[in-house]
């Protein structure tokens, strides 16, 4: 079948009549399994190709490479989870903005790609979103909104707690943006903890980005989610300058 070629695909993922299209972007383009990734606009149309790491972070840049080049090996194969962390320094004191983020969504999209390709193929038919980008401070605000407002605002703000804690624990590759940024409370801890200890069982490919060093991690959420995250995951560091930062 001639149109299922790479470029092939492309070409219809741009024909909006399309049935790749439609199921990949919705019928008005804004929906789809490319809206229901939950990835933040700004990161939303990373690819490896674009990926600008590769001068500051040339081992990081590497790392990436070689996953996309066999993603749906490394994710349901080999089942390989990523830890993306930075260094903090003194011309980064934070870690933030080394392309951390930038670099797990575009492993992500890859993914999704190839996943549409076998479901397109027949291979393997896609039921629910086989991707999803959680970061894990919408996250904890998702978990805190159960407890505020009338019992109706609570009622409702839990059923979608559990959507997206289910979605997370559930897909196939996850993308658990930026965990342990802020003082994380015991019961928001156990959350994460049964998350990311599912994921470890199952042995569902996860790559989780950081500002902080697993030892860190281990600190601020405890060693029994840090040794989880290490056993499920291929460390990968990232420095250099802030990229976020505005300069004039
Ligand atoms: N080494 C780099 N060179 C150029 N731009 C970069 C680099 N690293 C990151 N960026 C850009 O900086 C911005 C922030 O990157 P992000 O992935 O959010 O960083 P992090 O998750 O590490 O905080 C993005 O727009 C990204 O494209
Ligand atoms: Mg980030």
């Amino acid at each position: 079948m001639v149109w299922l070629l790479q470029d092939k695909l492309l070409e219809l993922l741009a024909d909006e009549t399309s049935y790749p299209y439609v199921f990949m972007y919705g019928s008005n383009g804004n929906g789809g399994l490319w809206k229901s990734r939950n990835v933040p606009a700004k990161y939303s149309d990373n690819f490896l190709e674009t990926l600008p790491i590769a001068a500051d972070n040339p081992v990081a840049y590497a790392t990436v490479e070689k996953y996309v080049g066999n993603v749906v090996q490394y994710v349901q194969e080999k089942k390989v989870g990523l830890f993306f962390f930075s260094k903090p320094c003194p011309e980064n004191r934070f870690g933030t903005g080394t392309g951390k983020t930038t670099a797990a969504v575009t492993i992500l999209n890859h993914y999704l790609l190839e996943r549409l390709r076998q479901h397109l193929k027949g291979e393997q038919a896609i039921k629910d979103n086989p991707v999803y980008f959680c970061k894990s401070t919408d996250l904890q605000t998702a978990f805190n909104a159960q407890f505020r407002g009338t019992p109706e605002m609570q009622r409702v703000a839990s059923e979608r707690y559990y959507a997206i804690k289910n979605r997370a624990k559930a897909v196939e590759l996850l993308v658990f943006d930026d965990i342990a940024t802020k003082a994380s409370t015991e019961s928001f801890t156990e959350e994460l903890y049964e998350i990311i200890d599912h994921r470890a069982s199952e042995e569902l490919a996860t790559i989780y980005t950081s500002n902080m060093t697993m030892e860190a991690v281990a600190d601020l959420l405890g060693d029994r989610i840090a040794s989880r995250i290490e056993g499920m995951t291929v460390p990968v560091a990232f420095s250099g300058a802030d990229h976020r930062k505005k300069v004039l």
